[in-house]
């Protein structure tokens, strides 16, 4: 399918029953932030907070995302977009399953498409391995671009995980910061 823009393909989405996890779902979290970014930033799945409001990281997950943000000039609202793999919650915040993701990612194409990101940035095993490798180590390749395509690839921890082992907090910054450093050699206007 092609959609002439975001708010199109948005509001297919919102009634999307392609796999399972629509009869679980409160809502479904499609994305929120700047249709003309140059940066998108891809999670997982939505966790409880998120398939209550709608809106991609916006539990402690997203705080510390948004904190990560602000320290490089980046905000949701403004200059970046913020996806995910999956746009409706697994049951139990267990692992989207490959064929979900399989079948899910079709509307993350799409928004690909159309917000034509000069950088995506995974957040967490799920999304790297989805986009980037499906052998993606965070420990080892969190921080590293990868070009594929028009289009620069990095991986970082996802910011549940830096909640649960805030140990890997100061790697995360610097991936945040190494990310301000492309922007700036890329000439990226944010
Ligand atoms: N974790 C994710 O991967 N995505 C969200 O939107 C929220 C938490
Ligand atoms: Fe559709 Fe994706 Fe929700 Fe499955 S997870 S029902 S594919 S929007």
């Amino acid at each position: 399918m092609t959609y002439n823009n975001l708010s199109e393909l948005k509001s297919q989405c919102l009634s999307c029953e392609k796999c399972k996890l629509c009869s679980t779902r409160t809502n479904v979290v499609f994305g929120v932030g700047n249709e003309n970014a140059d940066i998108l930033f891809v999670g997982e799945g939505p966790g409880e907070n998120e398939d209550l409001q709608g809106e991609p990281f916006v539990g402690k997950a997203g705080q510390l995302l948004d904190k990560y943000l602000q320290v490089i000039g980046l905000d949701r609202k403004k200059n970046i977009y913020i996806a995910n793999i999956v746009k409706c919650r697994p049951p139990q915040n267990r692992d989207p399953e490959s064929s979900e993701q399989e079948i899910c990612i079709e509307w993350l194409r799409a928004q690909t498409r159309l917000i034509k990101p000069k950088i995506i940035v995974c957040l967490g095993r799920i999304s790297a391995q989805k986009l980037i490798s499906e052998d993606f180590k965070v420990t080892k390749q969190h921080g590293e671009f990868i070009k594929k395509g028009n289009i620069l690839f990095m991986g970082t921890y996802h910011p549940a995980a830096l909640l649960r082992n805030p140990l890997n907090k100061p790697d995360a910054l610097s991936d945040f910061q190494a990310l301000r450093d492309k922007i700036k050699e890329l000439n990226i206007e944010i």
